[in-house]
């Protein structure tokens, strides 16, 4: 996603030293001075260190929502507060996904569940056993479109997108049932989100998206994948079969041979447009320009990113 504006962002972060000092002294947790380093050394490596768009969307949404009338310094500070919920639970989530995948680096930095210093046997553990025993089924085929875009409205497109503008609307006063169009194009907006984001895992710069793509290796159901599968001939399926879900280097580069020879660069880039296309007249069709405009300007961090 492209960098928010500085000085938005600078305020944005002061709060979260605001809000870390508030939990590291809650009294409900009962930390010594040992623990109260870690848990603070910890939050800092988790939780910063993104691009804070879902964060910065929150305020961004809530300020175009009350265009107009200059929210009051307690009005931000409880949209910053909201953003900073978000971009915990981002935090949270990028942790569980990097286990679940094996990965190495996270924002350019070696994943949190591999550095020496922490223990997580029991949460790898139970999850190692869950990727064990879905790599077992190896059911190739059941990775079909539908699937796909289930997979990817629940776990990226709710949280990353419809939830910091729904914050936002409910702090301003509104009710979500007067939204339900605009939740339908955060959702469409999220799964094109993703959709770019599994496209990079195996096409990106890995310097430039600041981690080492491992979809193919982990059987992840990707777009990539399920566009495969729907244009390989019988011939180009066993190919796909044979190489994909393990780790030898040299499979996963049968793969990627694979997706350059069903030009999936190109399908993607077509998709791409069509899916900006769609997305703009959808947000143009909505009757209030400042809905408008917190939608383009969240479509607009991600478009095209690399
Ligand atoms: C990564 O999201 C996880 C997905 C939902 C695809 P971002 O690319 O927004 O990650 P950070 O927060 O900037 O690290």
């Amino acid at each position: 996603m492209a960098a928010p504006a500085a000085s938005a962002s600078a305020a944005f972060r002061r709060v979260y030293d605001t809000l870390k000092d508030e939990l590291l002294r809650d009294p409900a947790f009962d930390f010594n001075d040992d623990a109260i380093r870690w848990l603070d050394g910890m939050l800092d490596y988790n939780v910063l260190g993104g691009n804070l768009n879902r964060g910065l969307a929150v305020i961004e949404s809530y300020k175009l929502l009350k265009a107009g009338s200059e929210p009051s310094e307690e009005e931000v500070f409880l949209a910053y507060i909201l953003g900073w919920g978000i971009e915990w639970l981002q935090a949270y989530f990028l942790i569980l996904d990097d286990i679940m995948e094996n990965s190495h680096t996270r924002r350019g930095k070696p994943c949190w569940y591999r550095l020496p210093k922490v223990e997580f046997k029991t949460t790898s553990g139970e999850l190692l056993d869950q990727i064990i025993t879905n790599e077992g089924r190896k059911d190739l085929n059941k990775y079909t479109v539908h699937i796909y875009r289930r997979i990817v409205e629940y776990k990226t497109a709710y949280y990353s997108f419809y939830l910091p503008v729904a914050c936002a609307l409910l702090l301003s006063g509104q009710s979500l049932d007067d939204y339900v169009q605009v939740k339908k194009i955060l959702v469409e907006m999220g799964v094109y989100f993703q959709i770019q984001d599994d496209y990079l895992d195996c096409f990106g710069d890995p310097d430039v998206i600041d981690k080492i793509g491992t979809d193919i290796e982990n059987f992840k159901c990707s777009w990539l994948f399920v566009q495969a599968l729907q244009r390989a001939d019988d011939k180009q399926k066993d190919v796909l079969f044979e190489n994909y879900g393990k780790p030898d280097p040299a499979c996963v580069a049968k793969v990627k041979a694979l997706y350059k020879e069903l030009a999936l660069e190109r399908v993607f880039s077509e998709y791409e447009r069509e899916s900006y296309e769609k997305l703009i007249s959808d947000i143009e069709a909505q009757p209030s320009e400042t809905v408008q405009a917190v939608l383009k300007s969240f479509l607009h961090r991600i478009y095209k990113r690399k």
